[in-house]
């Protein structure tokens, strides 16, 4: 069942280029400017003219909420807020009459985020859910929404679900960017044409897992990570941050990296691995500086970088190359080094990575 494979988590990160596009499956087809998602037919217009989007979702999908925040303001220029599920539910949020509701969940089975999909609707707002398992009780409780479709997910620490859902997302941005015209024909179908590469572009990154496994096995000891981004790879840090502390135990922080010098460049030293999102890309030239800034208090960096970067290299300990793909596509190759990169690390600390301690897939407690 794990496909010859030792874990489900290294079987799922290897079929992410299927996940991925089977997520897209009869939604895209960018040589004729194709894309419909069956469940936002009815909702398109809504989304389009709504004054807010509130995501609502817990852990990883949390991250892809935060992904989905940069592309629906970037692209569709619609306000969003992004909610930890169990914030939004106790605080008495303010909800109006335009505001749409996007709820996020793998399992659809996480006690908050139903609870807090079930406040929303209580004060009239309409929620779209993206959700992985059919028929699960947050796919019930929306009112409209699109399956991701990665199929199933056994790994606790989620992979292939994230990908999934930053991709569903993406469709569903640049459909609505596209019915408020807030893009243009021309990036329309240049962004239908580099999501149509993705799954290629995914398959060339795990050409760089055995030296990702070398990197892994330098650091299995080291008891604490940075993670470091900016932009769309800002929740990218956060998720590969989650990652390394779920499997391995290692703690680990993701941070803007133009927050470092508001306090956790106090932790740099020669004994603190930092892992730098540094794909070339609108805030290349900062991230740059911030390199500098760690480097220069002796940090060791793991820099993930687009491939024929000659600059980055030089500066850093290791590197990590992706392929170069569309901006707003970034987190869906970015990411993927650090997931292998955790579970590299877990394997060779011997922990139960399919089953961390104290988890659970879903998390149906409150
Ligand atoms: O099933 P959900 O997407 O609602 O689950 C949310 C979180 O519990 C989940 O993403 C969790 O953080 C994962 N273990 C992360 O890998």
């Amino acid at each position: 069942e794990k496909g010859g494979y030792d874990h489900f988590m290294i079987k799922e990160i290897f079929e992410q280029p299927r996940s991925i596009a089977d997520s897209m499956r009869g939604r895209l087809r960018a040589a004729d400017l194709h894309l419909q998602l069956g469940g936002l037919d009815s909702y398109l217009d809504k989304l389009a003219c709504a004054e807010r989007i509130i995501i609502v979702g817990c852990g990883t999908s949390w991250h892809a909420g935060l992904v989905a925040e940069y592309l629906f303001e970037e692209l569709a220029r619609i306000n969003v807020e992004v909610e930890y599920a169990s914030e939004f539910r106790y605080r008495n949020p303010v909800i109006r009459e335009n505001d749409m509701v996007i709820a996020i969940s793998q399992s659809g089975e996480t006690a908050d985020t139903l609870a807090a999909i079930e406040l929303a609707k209580s004060r009239g707002a309409s929620i779209f859910g993206v959700c992985n398992v059919v028929g699960s009780s947050i796919a019930r409780a929306t009112h409209a929404g699109a399956y991701t479709h990665a199929g199933p997910e056994i790994g606790v620490a989620s992979t292939k679900a994230f990908t999934a859902q930053v991709t569903v997302l993406t469709l569903i941005a640049i459909a609505v960017a596209r019915k408020k015209n807030t893009i243009t024909e021309e990036s329309y179908r240049q962004l239908l044409t580099a999501l149509e590469a993705m799954p290629g572009k995914v398959e060339k990154v795990f050409e760089h897992a055995s030296r990702i496994k070398e990197i892994a096995y330098i650091f299995t000891y080291a008891r604490n990570f940075i993670y470091l981004g900016r932009g769309l790879n800002f929740p990218v840090a956060l998720e590969g941050a989650l990652k390394l502390k779920e499997i391995s135990y290692i703690h680990a922080e993701g941070y803007p990296a133009a927050e470092m010098k508001h306090g956790p460049i106090a932790l740099i030293d020669e004994d603190m691995p930092v892992v730098f999102l540094a794909t070339r890309d609108s805030s290349y030239e900062k991230i740059v500086s911030n390199i500098q800034e760690v480097k220069a208090r002796k940090g060791r960096v793991i820099a993930i970088v687009t491939e024929g970067d000659t600059l980055i290299p030089e500066m850093v300990d290791f590197v990590i190359e992706v392929p170069e793909v569309h901006e707003s596509l970034t987190p869906l190759v970015s990411v993927i080094p650090l997931q292998l990169l955790s579970y590299y690390i877990a394997v060779m600390r011997g922990r139960n990575v399919d089953q961390p301690r104290n988890l659970a897939k879903s998390v149906t407690v409150e």
